[in-house]
């Protein structure tokens, strides 16, 4: 008997980037995933489900098991405990770096406590304890460059692609990125266990994919 797989993707730009990715592996969408309403879409194997989700939302679908496999962003998976998970392949899309970024004249080491607006308290907080030094942390749920025009932040700690949204607000990154960022396949521990065969397979497909070899 064939074992059902549910794959929680994210919903928007970066499904784009992986839907490629998983038809290389011979997984198809039934209709078009990018445009339908429906959250979970079936593939031309029966057995196999795509439930499409929010990417901050992915890894408690894989912790808690409503999804045996994930897709999400490294920027999401730091904020996340990484319990009951299984990080095994950088798919090598969605790539990015996180920022800390200011006004033209903002200072990372100016005195006082720094208030800085971001998405990713636990990746913020982290950054600047190993700096040694103290912030207030503003957590928002995104245009946060908005946060330092407004005079609400000092600064921000953000995800940027080409610059464009930075440039657009007279912003600029700050010192070096503090990370780069690309999307990762995430796994289950209790399905990689029980599914094993399956979800190991299509691990080993798509890395072979993702470093360009063929199947
Ligand atoms: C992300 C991020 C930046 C922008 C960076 O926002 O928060 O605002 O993309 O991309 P760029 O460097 O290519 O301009 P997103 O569009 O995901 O929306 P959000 O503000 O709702 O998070």
């Amino acid at each position: 008997m064939t074992q059902p797989l549910a794959i929680a993707l994210t919903k928007g730009r970066i499904l784009k980037s992986t839907l490629p990715l998983f038809e290389a592996v011979g997984l198809v969408p039934v209709g078009d995933a990018k445009e339908t309403r429906k959250l979970r879409v079936d593939t031309n194997q029966p057995d196999t489900k795509l439930l499409l989700v929010r990417a901050s939302d992915v890894p408690a679908y894989v912790e808690y098991g409503g999804a045996d496999i994930g897709v999400t962003g490294k920027d999401v998976l730091l904020e996340h405990s990484g319990r009951g998970i299984y990080e095994p392949l950088d798919l090598c899309i969605g790539k990015c770096q996180l920022v800390v970024a200011g006004k033209k004249d903002a200072q990372i080491d100016a005195p006082g406590i720094l208030r800085v607006a971001t998405k990713y308290p636990e990746v913020t907080r982290r950054f600047f304890d190993r700096r040694g030094q103290q912030v207030e942390i503003i957590k928002l749920y995104g245009s946060m460059e908005l946060a330092p025009l407004v005079g609400m932040a000092d600064l921000i700690v953000d995800i940027m692609e080409t610059g464009a949204t930075l440039v657009a607000n007279n912003l600029e990154v700050i010192g070096d990125p503090i990370c780069d960022i690309s999307s990762r396949l995430i796994v289950n521990k209790a399905s990689m266990k029980m599914k094993h065969e399956k979800i190991h397979q299509l691990i080993n497909d798509l890395s072979k994919v993702v470093s360009g070899n063929s199947l």
